[in-house]
Protein backbone atom coordinates (compact mmCIF):
# COMPACT_ATOMS: atom_id res chain seq x y z
CA UNK A 1 0.00 0.00 0.00
CA UNK A 2 1.55 3.27 -0.87
CA UNK A 3 1.18 6.14 1.77
CA UNK A 4 0.34 9.05 -0.45
CA UNK A 5 -3.10 8.21 -1.97
CA UNK A 6 -3.40 7.87 -5.78
CA UNK A 7 -7.22 8.43 -7.45
CA UNK A 8 -7.84 7.88 -10.97
CA UNK A 9 -9.23 11.65 -12.25
CA UNK A 10 -12.85 11.66 -11.80
CA UNK A 11 -14.92 14.72 -11.31
CA UNK A 12 -15.09 14.05 -7.31
CA UNK A 13 -11.37 13.25 -7.28
CA UNK A 14 -10.51 16.48 -8.92
CA UNK A 15 -12.48 18.21 -6.78
CA UNK A 16 -10.85 16.56 -3.92
CA UNK A 17 -7.44 17.48 -5.57
CA UNK A 18 -8.38 21.28 -5.96
CA UNK A 19 -9.24 21.30 -2.08
CA UNK A 20 -6.07 20.49 -1.42
CA UNK A 21 -4.30 22.92 -3.45
CA UNK A 22 -7.02 25.65 -1.98
CA UNK A 23 -5.64 24.66 1.24
CA UNK A 24 -1.83 25.15 0.74
CA UNK A 25 -1.16 20.97 -0.21
CA UNK A 26 0.90 19.24 -2.78
CA UNK A 27 -1.06 17.30 -5.50
CA UNK A 28 0.41 15.29 -8.27
CA UNK A 29 -1.40 15.61 -11.99
CA UNK A 30 -1.09 14.64 -15.71
CA UNK A 31 -0.22 16.87 -18.38
CA UNK A 32 0.32 16.00 -22.09
CA UNK A 33 4.41 16.27 -21.62
CA UNK A 34 4.91 14.70 -17.96
CA UNK A 35 3.06 14.71 -14.27
CA UNK A 36 3.55 18.02 -12.71
CA UNK A 37 3.76 18.51 -8.93
CA UNK A 38 1.29 21.37 -7.76
CA UNK A 39 0.83 23.95 -5.20
CA UNK A 40 -1.15 26.99 -5.06
CA UNK A 41 1.27 29.30 -7.09
CA UNK A 42 -0.09 32.16 -5.61
CA UNK A 43 0.74 30.99 -1.98
CA UNK A 44 4.55 30.88 -0.76
CA UNK A 45 4.37 28.12 2.19
CA UNK A 46 3.00 25.84 -0.52
CA UNK A 47 5.49 26.10 -2.97
CA UNK A 48 8.14 26.03 -0.87
CA UNK A 49 6.09 22.73 0.38
CA UNK A 50 7.35 21.36 -3.36
CA UNK A 51 11.31 22.22 -3.17
CA UNK A 52 11.03 19.90 0.13
CA UNK A 53 9.25 17.27 -1.27
CA UNK A 54 11.65 16.91 -4.77
CA UNK A 55 14.53 17.76 -2.67
CA UNK A 56 15.12 20.43 -4.76
CA UNK A 57 17.30 23.33 -4.35
CA UNK A 58 15.88 26.51 -4.50
CA UNK A 59 17.51 28.63 -6.84
CA UNK A 60 15.63 26.39 -9.61
CA UNK A 61 12.31 28.39 -10.50
CA UNK A 62 9.60 26.08 -11.60
CA UNK A 63 6.66 27.07 -13.96
CA UNK A 64 3.31 28.39 -13.03
CA UNK A 65 0.19 26.72 -15.04
CA UNK A 66 -2.69 28.63 -16.10
CA UNK A 67 -6.11 27.76 -17.28
CA UNK A 68 -6.06 29.96 -20.38
CA UNK A 69 -4.10 32.59 -21.75
CA UNK A 70 -6.89 34.97 -20.48
CA UNK A 71 -5.34 33.88 -16.42
CA UNK A 72 -1.60 34.30 -18.01
CA UNK A 73 -2.24 38.06 -17.80
CA UNK A 74 -3.20 37.36 -13.63
CA UNK A 75 0.59 35.86 -13.53
CA UNK A 76 2.97 37.38 -15.71
CA UNK A 77 3.00 39.73 -18.82
CA UNK A 78 2.89 38.86 -22.17
CA UNK A 79 3.99 41.39 -24.87
CA UNK A 80 1.17 42.20 -27.23
CA UNK A 81 4.17 41.13 -30.13
CA UNK A 82 3.41 37.72 -29.01
CA UNK A 83 0.41 36.85 -28.64
CA UNK A 84 -0.28 35.00 -31.62
CA UNK A 85 2.39 32.73 -31.26
CA UNK A 86 0.73 32.11 -27.49
CA UNK A 87 -2.57 31.71 -29.31
CA UNK A 88 -1.04 29.51 -31.56
CA UNK A 89 0.56 27.02 -29.06
CA UNK A 90 -1.23 27.03 -25.87
CA UNK A 91 -3.02 25.59 -24.60
CA UNK A 92 0.29 22.97 -25.46
CA UNK A 93 3.63 21.79 -24.48
CA UNK A 94 4.89 25.57 -24.41
CA UNK A 95 6.22 27.18 -21.71
CA UNK A 96 7.11 31.22 -21.65
CA UNK A 97 9.04 32.93 -19.87
CA UNK A 98 7.67 36.87 -19.07
CA UNK A 99 8.48 39.83 -16.66
CA UNK A 100 6.64 38.45 -13.39
CA UNK A 101 3.26 39.95 -12.32
CA UNK A 102 2.47 41.18 -8.71
CA UNK A 103 0.61 38.17 -7.51
CA UNK A 104 3.66 35.78 -7.81
CA UNK A 105 5.63 34.96 -4.89
CA UNK A 106 9.48 35.56 -5.60
CA UNK A 107 9.99 31.92 -4.45
CA UNK A 108 8.38 30.21 -7.42
CA UNK A 109 10.72 31.95 -9.87
CA UNK A 110 13.71 31.96 -7.21
CA UNK A 111 13.60 35.42 -6.40
CA UNK A 112 14.16 36.65 -10.26
CA UNK A 113 11.87 39.28 -11.84
CA UNK A 114 10.72 36.68 -14.32
CA UNK A 115 7.64 33.85 -14.35
CA UNK A 116 7.75 30.54 -16.40
CA UNK A 117 4.03 29.85 -17.09
CA UNK A 118 2.38 27.24 -19.64
CA UNK A 119 -1.53 26.19 -20.14
CA UNK A 120 -1.11 22.50 -20.54
CA UNK A 121 -3.80 20.50 -22.62
CA UNK A 122 -4.33 17.51 -20.78
CA UNK A 123 -7.90 17.77 -19.91
CA UNK A 124 -6.96 16.57 -15.79
CA UNK A 125 -4.68 19.61 -15.58
CA UNK A 126 -7.41 21.70 -17.41
CA UNK A 127 -10.41 20.48 -14.60
CA UNK A 128 -8.22 20.76 -11.79
CA UNK A 129 -7.14 24.36 -13.03
CA UNK A 130 -10.78 25.15 -13.62
CA UNK A 131 -12.04 23.60 -9.81
CA UNK A 132 -8.80 25.37 -8.03
CA UNK A 133 -8.97 28.55 -9.58
CA UNK A 134 -6.02 29.70 -8.55
CA UNK A 135 -2.34 29.18 -11.09
CA UNK A 136 -0.65 26.13 -10.10
CA UNK A 137 3.28 25.80 -9.84
CA UNK A 138 4.11 22.38 -10.80
CA UNK A 139 7.89 21.36 -11.80
CA UNK A 140 7.63 17.43 -12.81
CA UNK A 141 6.75 15.28 -10.46
CA UNK A 142 9.99 13.05 -9.65
CA UNK A 143 12.90 13.25 -7.07
CA UNK A 144 15.78 15.73 -8.29
CA UNK A 145 17.71 15.42 -11.29
CA UNK A 146 15.92 11.96 -11.51
CA UNK A 147 14.37 10.98 -14.69
CA UNK A 148 10.67 12.87 -15.02
CA UNK A 149 7.72 11.09 -14.20
CA UNK A 150 4.85 9.61 -17.20
CA UNK A 151 2.63 7.93 -15.10
CA UNK A 152 1.01 7.95 -11.80
CA UNK A 153 3.34 4.58 -10.72
CA UNK A 154 6.55 6.66 -11.26
CA UNK A 155 5.50 9.30 -9.22
CA UNK A 156 4.56 6.78 -6.27
CA UNK A 157 8.68 5.83 -7.14
CA UNK A 158 9.73 9.06 -5.63
CA UNK A 159 7.58 10.60 -4.17
CA UNK A 160 5.27 8.27 -1.72
CA UNK A 161 4.50 10.02 1.42
CA UNK A 162 5.93 13.32 0.44
CA UNK A 163 2.76 14.54 -0.91
CA UNK A 164 -0.93 14.74 -0.58
CA UNK A 165 -2.72 13.34 -3.67
CA UNK A 166 -1.40 11.91 -6.85
CA UNK A 167 -4.34 12.20 -9.74
CA UNK A 168 -3.86 9.46 -12.04
CA UNK A 169 -4.88 10.25 -15.33
CA UNK A 170 -3.06 7.37 -17.48
CA UNK A 171 0.25 8.01 -19.37
CA UNK A 172 1.48 11.24 -20.24
CA UNK A 173 1.53 11.07 -24.19
CA UNK A 174 4.40 13.50 -25.20
CA UNK A 175 6.57 11.97 -22.95
CA UNK A 176 9.12 14.90 -22.68
CA UNK A 177 8.72 18.67 -21.35
CA UNK A 178 7.51 21.67 -22.50
CA UNK A 179 9.61 23.89 -24.70
CA UNK A 180 10.77 26.63 -22.69
CA UNK A 181 10.96 30.40 -24.79
CA UNK A 182 12.53 33.45 -22.77
CA UNK A 183 10.22 36.49 -23.75
CA UNK A 184 12.50 38.77 -21.60
CA UNK A 185 15.33 38.68 -24.10
CA UNK A 186 16.00 40.58 -27.27
CA UNK A 187 16.12 38.34 -29.36
CA UNK A 188 13.87 35.71 -27.23
CA UNK A 189 15.36 32.36 -26.10
CA UNK A 190 15.29 28.50 -26.31
CA UNK A 191 15.60 27.85 -22.83
CA UNK A 192 15.10 24.06 -23.24
CA UNK A 193 14.08 21.94 -26.35
CA UNK A 194 10.99 20.12 -25.53
CA UNK A 195 6.94 19.18 -27.07
CA UNK A 196 6.65 21.92 -29.63
CA UNK A 197 9.53 21.67 -32.44
CA UNK A 198 12.08 24.64 -32.44
CA UNK A 199 10.97 24.73 -36.39
CA UNK A 200 7.48 25.15 -35.80
CA UNK A 201 8.22 27.98 -33.43
CA UNK A 202 10.64 30.20 -35.77
CA UNK A 203 7.33 30.66 -38.01
CA UNK A 204 6.84 32.93 -35.26
CA UNK A 205 10.14 33.83 -33.85
CA UNK A 206 12.40 33.79 -37.05
CA UNK A 207 15.54 35.35 -34.53
CA UNK A 208 14.47 33.04 -31.92
CA UNK A 209 18.45 32.49 -30.14
CA UNK A 210 19.73 29.29 -28.58
CA UNK A 211 21.08 28.84 -24.80
CA UNK A 212 24.42 27.45 -24.42
CA UNK A 213 22.44 23.94 -24.06
CA UNK A 214 24.61 22.13 -21.35
CA UNK A 215 26.20 23.28 -18.50
CA UNK A 216 27.97 21.87 -15.59
CA UNK A 217 27.48 22.37 -12.49
CA UNK A 218 29.26 25.30 -11.51
CA UNK A 219 27.77 26.75 -13.81
CA UNK A 220 24.37 26.01 -13.29
CA UNK A 221 23.74 29.28 -10.91
CA UNK A 222 23.37 31.43 -13.72
CA UNK A 223 21.11 29.13 -15.71
CA UNK A 224 18.90 27.18 -13.40
CA UNK A 225 17.46 23.81 -14.76
CA UNK A 226 20.32 23.63 -17.62
CA UNK A 227 22.07 21.56 -15.07
CA UNK A 228 24.08 18.91 -16.40
CA UNK A 229 23.20 16.08 -14.41
CA UNK A 230 19.63 15.69 -14.67
CA UNK A 231 17.14 13.18 -15.62
CA UNK A 232 19.51 10.67 -14.66
CA UNK A 233 18.78 7.16 -14.30
CA UNK A 234 20.96 5.68 -11.01
CA UNK A 235 22.69 3.41 -13.99
CA UNK A 236 25.70 5.42 -15.61
CA UNK A 237 24.64 6.40 -19.39
CA UNK A 238 26.53 5.77 -22.24
CA UNK A 239 25.37 7.66 -25.70
CA UNK A 240 26.73 6.97 -29.13
CA UNK A 241 26.06 9.58 -31.76
CA UNK A 242 27.47 10.24 -35.10
CA UNK A 243 28.12 14.18 -36.05
CA UNK A 244 26.16 14.03 -39.38
CA UNK A 245 22.77 12.94 -37.51
CA UNK A 246 23.18 9.10 -39.58
CA UNK A 247 23.16 6.03 -38.27
CA UNK A 248 26.34 4.40 -39.79
CA UNK A 249 27.87 0.54 -39.84
CA UNK A 250 30.52 2.47 -37.84
CA UNK A 251 28.31 3.03 -34.90
CA UNK A 252 26.73 -0.45 -34.81
CA UNK A 253 30.77 -1.93 -34.99
CA UNK A 254 32.04 0.32 -32.08
CA UNK A 255 28.86 -0.24 -30.05
CA UNK A 256 29.08 -3.77 -30.56
CA UNK A 257 32.64 -3.37 -29.16
CA UNK A 258 32.41 -1.68 -26.14
CA UNK A 259 28.96 -3.91 -25.31
CA UNK A 260 31.64 -7.17 -25.83
CA UNK A 261 34.21 -5.84 -22.99
CA UNK A 262 30.99 -4.37 -20.75
CA UNK A 263 31.42 -5.56 -17.10
CA UNK A 264 28.11 -5.48 -14.52
CA UNK A 265 24.69 -5.58 -15.45
CA UNK A 266 24.12 -4.20 -18.68
CA UNK A 267 21.27 -2.14 -19.97
CA UNK A 268 20.42 -1.46 -23.96
CA UNK A 269 18.01 0.94 -25.12
CA UNK A 270 17.29 -0.07 -28.70
CA UNK A 271 16.58 3.06 -31.21
CA UNK A 272 16.57 1.48 -35.04
CA UNK A 273 19.49 -0.90 -35.88
CA UNK A 274 20.37 -4.32 -34.37
CA UNK A 275 23.19 -4.60 -31.84
CA UNK A 276 24.96 -7.81 -30.66
CA UNK A 277 23.29 -8.18 -27.18
CA UNK A 278 25.87 -9.88 -24.66
CA UNK A 279 23.93 -12.94 -23.12
CA UNK A 280 22.36 -11.37 -19.48
CA UNK A 281 22.11 -7.90 -20.89
CA UNK A 282 18.33 -5.96 -20.29
CA UNK A 283 17.24 -4.19 -23.91
CA UNK A 284 14.29 -2.12 -24.40
CA UNK A 285 13.81 -1.40 -27.82
CA UNK A 286 12.97 2.79 -27.85
CA UNK A 287 12.91 2.82 -32.06
CA UNK A 288 13.95 5.74 -33.60
CA UNK A 289 11.10 7.72 -34.47
CA UNK A 290 11.19 10.95 -32.33
CA UNK A 291 7.12 10.46 -31.43
CA UNK A 292 7.07 7.38 -30.21
CA UNK A 293 10.82 7.77 -28.52
CA UNK A 294 9.56 11.04 -26.33
CA UNK A 295 6.71 9.09 -25.79
CA UNK A 296 8.62 6.09 -23.84
CA UNK A 297 11.81 7.64 -23.35
CA UNK A 298 11.48 8.28 -19.31
CA UNK A 299 9.37 4.90 -18.79
CA UNK A 300 12.29 3.17 -20.62
CA UNK A 301 15.42 4.72 -18.61
CA UNK A 302 12.86 4.12 -15.25
CA UNK A 303 12.91 0.13 -16.05
CA UNK A 304 16.29 -0.31 -16.87
CA UNK A 305 17.01 1.21 -13.52
CA UNK A 306 14.33 -1.36 -11.66
CA UNK A 307 16.02 -4.36 -13.63
CA UNK A 308 18.14 -3.35 -11.92
CA UNK A 309 21.51 -2.37 -13.85
CA UNK A 310 24.47 -0.56 -13.83
CA UNK A 311 25.24 0.44 -17.65
CA UNK A 312 22.63 1.95 -20.09
CA UNK A 313 24.40 1.28 -23.67
CA UNK A 314 22.32 4.51 -25.92
CA UNK A 315 22.64 5.76 -29.38
CA UNK A 316 20.64 8.78 -30.91
CA UNK A 317 21.43 10.13 -33.88
CA UNK A 318 18.91 12.82 -34.86
CA UNK A 319 18.63 16.73 -34.01
CA UNK A 320 15.41 17.94 -35.77
CA UNK A 321 11.84 18.63 -34.16
CA UNK A 322 10.90 16.26 -31.18
CA UNK A 323 14.46 14.60 -31.82
CA UNK A 324 16.16 17.64 -30.26
CA UNK A 325 14.33 17.24 -27.04
CA UNK A 326 15.05 13.03 -26.89
CA UNK A 327 18.68 13.97 -27.42
CA UNK A 328 18.81 17.21 -24.92
CA UNK A 329 17.51 14.50 -22.09
CA UNK A 330 19.55 11.80 -23.22
CA UNK A 331 22.97 14.37 -23.15
CA UNK A 332 21.86 14.96 -19.86
CA UNK A 333 20.94 11.48 -18.76
CA UNK A 334 24.50 10.31 -19.97
CA UNK A 335 25.46 13.03 -17.69
CA UNK A 336 27.77 14.56 -21.04
CA UNK A 337 29.19 11.11 -21.37
CA UNK A 338 28.56 11.10 -25.16
CA UNK A 339 30.72 9.34 -27.67
CA UNK A 340 30.94 10.65 -31.18
CA UNK A 341 31.57 7.70 -34.01
CA UNK A 342 33.50 8.91 -36.89
CA UNK A 343 32.20 7.47 -40.28
O1 LIG B 1 6.28 20.14 -19.42
C1 LIG B 1 6.67 20.79 -18.45
O2 LIG B 1 7.15 21.92 -18.55
C2 LIG B 1 6.52 20.14 -17.06
C3 LIG B 1 5.03 19.98 -16.77
C4 LIG B 1 4.77 19.46 -15.38
O3 LIG B 1 4.39 21.20 -16.97
N1 LIG B 1 7.17 20.92 -16.06
C5 LIG B 1 8.52 20.98 -15.94
O4 LIG B 1 8.96 21.70 -14.84
O5 LIG B 1 9.28 20.42 -16.70
P1 LIG B 1 10.44 21.61 -14.28
O6 LIG B 1 10.42 22.42 -13.05
O7 LIG B 1 10.86 20.21 -14.16
O8 LIG B 1 11.28 22.37 -15.33
C6 LIG B 1 11.07 23.74 -15.49
C7 LIG B 1 12.27 24.43 -15.99
C8 LIG B 1 13.40 24.38 -15.01
O9 LIG B 1 14.55 23.93 -15.69
C9 LIG B 1 13.55 25.80 -14.54
O10 LIG B 1 14.85 26.15 -14.24
C10 LIG B 1 13.00 26.60 -15.71
O11 LIG B 1 11.95 25.80 -16.19
N2 LIG B 1 12.43 27.87 -15.27
C11 LIG B 1 11.31 28.06 -14.56
N3 LIG B 1 11.11 29.36 -14.30
C12 LIG B 1 12.13 30.03 -14.87
C13 LIG B 1 12.50 31.40 -14.96
N4 LIG B 1 11.77 32.36 -14.39
N5 LIG B 1 13.63 31.69 -15.63
C14 LIG B 1 14.38 30.72 -16.22
N6 LIG B 1 14.09 29.41 -16.16
C15 LIG B 1 12.98 29.07 -15.51
MG1 LIG C 1 12.00 18.58 -14.07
Amino acid sequence: MSQTPVLAATPEAIRRAAAIIRAGGLVAFPTETVYGLGANGLDAEAVRRIFTAKGRPLTDPVIIHAASIGQLAEVGVLPNLYLRLAQAFMPGPLTLILPRGPNIPPIVSAGRDTVAVRVPAHPVAQALLAAAQVPIAAPSANAFSRPSATTAAHVLEDLDGRIDLVLDGLASTIGVESTIIDLTTTPPTLRRPGGVPIEALRAFIPDLAQAQQFLDSAASAVAPGQLLKHYSPRAQVRLYTTADGRITPQLAARMNADLAEATGRVGVLLTGFALALPPAAQAITLGDDPVAASAHLFASLRALDAAPVDVIFAAWVRRDGLAAAVWDRLVRAAEGHVIFVKP
